[in-house]
């Protein structure tokens, strides 16, 4: 009988840094060996416990091993279901998307399609791409700046951040970045209401000057609010001037819901906050219950391509289906959009009232449970917005910190100088408390350091 010795977080951490690949990213923030995970909290294989803020990168929307996702997992082993099935349909395939197109706002529900990808945010983006390029005959892509899409040299392509692009030779060409409205690092230097309105403007000026070096576009794409971006919230006005331009041209709007979507920021889909829909847009993330699973729901009207035009060998996790579907069931029959917006404004509430007693909060924002905490260096140059220059090196220091003392808390944003609260949607109060507290103490003892 062989006896099995259990190995220190160090250990394990040792093994894999030699072992995996110099891109991985994660373990860099959080030294830890994962041993078990129920709702908000983890446990490492040491017996420390950890509150899960960053709950898988935004995935799990009922938190680790939630009951009802468990039962529907359950389920399907016991029914015998076959696990892979390629794209063929199923009870379960057809339940899910009963349910998930019962979700959709009317006038959308009943002209959609659905496409099912393989598995990851970024296959349905570049499936959405494809999809809209397809319909127009097209090419060119507007994207915007700060904007995240994934990781694959399309998606990549899409996306703001330069530092993964910088070592990628030929990314995909023809792809035109807008400037966001960003409200703290507004491009125009004017912020709130204005400085998205000059957005809009600048927009719409471009797509009809005839000399704006950029061929009728294939689509327009953004997140409503960006989340690697810095959890940047889009003005309301703006997404419906974003959804008026684009329709008056008749470009695709495709809406990247992949972090936003399945009620993390108060609605269960983030573009009816503006009461807009779009042509097409791209969940991942919450809709697969923790388990992968992507799809682009699109108006009927874009489905012009032709069969297999977008393949894919793991389209058919029926694991993933079963556990996505209870997932939306259980966060639309407990108003869980709701809650998050009830909780994300307490934490954006309390952590304004910290701003007022540390000047290295340049700002809060977000919308629902995706908020976002810009650290800066008050003692820099203000720039003409009166924004501070990002200070990542303290960002960093109270994001170990937290650590420390059992707080999982996501970085991000320009020069990563942003903390993200990214906790699942069934958080409580007295544990938003925790958090808070947590994230207060380490915050003072960082800035003292
Ligand atoms: C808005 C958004 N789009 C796309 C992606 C890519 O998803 P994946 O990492 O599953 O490819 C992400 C991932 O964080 C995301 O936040």
């Amino acid at each position: 009988m062989s006896v099995q010795i259990k190995k220190s977080n160090q250990e394990l951490l040792n093994q894999q840094e030699k072992r995996e690949s110099n891109a991985r990213s994660y373990p860099r923030s959080f030294p830890l060996a994962i041993k078990e995970a129920e709702g908000i909290y983890i446990t490492d294989v040491e017996g420390n416990s950890y509150i899960d803020c960053l709950a898988g990168a935004g995935t799990l929307a009922l938190g680790h091993n939630h009951p009802i996702v468990i039962e529907a997992m359950e389920k399907v082993l016991h029914d015998r279901l076959p696990l892979h099935t390629l794209d063929i349909t199923t009870e379960v395939k057809e339940s899910f998307v009963d349910e998930l197109f019962s979700s959709l706002p009317e006038g959308f529900r009943e002209r959609a399609k659905i496409q099912f990808c393989g598995p990851t945010g970024g296959d349905a983006i570049e499936a959405a791409l494809k999809l809209a390029k397809t319909a127009t005959g097209r090419q060119s892509i507007l994207t915007f700046q700060g904007g995240y899409h994934g990781a694959t040299h399309g998606t990549m392509s899409i996306s703001g951040n330069l530092a993964p692009k910088k070592r990628v030779q030929g990314l995909v060409p023809d792809t035109h970045f807008l400037p966001y409205p960003y409200d703290y690092r507004c491009p125009f230097g004017k912020g709130g209401k204005e400085g998205a309105e000059l957005s809009a403007m600048y927009i719409e000026q471009l797509l009809d000057d005839p000399e704006s070096g950029i061929l009728p576009p294939a689509a327009m794409i953004f997140e409503t609010v960006q989340g690697e971006g810095g959890a940047i919230p889009a003005p309301i006005e703006w997404l419906k001037e974003m959804r008026r331009i684009t329709k008056e041209r008749g470009i695709p709007l495709i809406i990247d819901e992949v972090q936003t979507g399945i009620g993390r920021t108060g609605e269960l889909f983030s573009f009816e906050h503006a009461g807009i829909v779009p042509d097409a847009f791209v969940l991942s993330k919450a809709i697969g219950g923790s388990l992968p699973l992507s799809v682009v729901v699109y108006d009927r009207e874009l489905d012009a391509w032709e069969p297999g035009a977008h393949i894919g060998t793991f389209r058919g996790n029926q694991m993933a289906m079963a556990a996505g579907n209870a997932t939306l069931k259980y966060v639309k029959e407990h108003q869980l959009s709701k809650h998050a917006e009830a909780m994300g404004d307490i934490f954006t509430q309390a952590l304004t009232k910290m701003q007022n007693h540390y000047p290295q909060i340049g700002d809060v924002r977000g919308r629902g449970l995706m908020i976002g905490v810009e650290i800066v260096d008050p003692s820099g140059k203000p720039s003409v917005r009166g924004s501070y220059p990002a200070n990542p090196e303290l960002t960093s220091r109270i994001q170990r910190e937290c650590f420390d003392r059992g707080l999982i808390l996501e970085d991000g944003g320009r020069y990563g100088a942003v903390l993200r609260f990214l906790p699942p949607l069934i958080i409580t109060e007295k544990q938003v408390d925790e958090i808070l507290s947590i994230f207060h103490d380490a915050l003072a003892a960082a800035v003292s350091e």
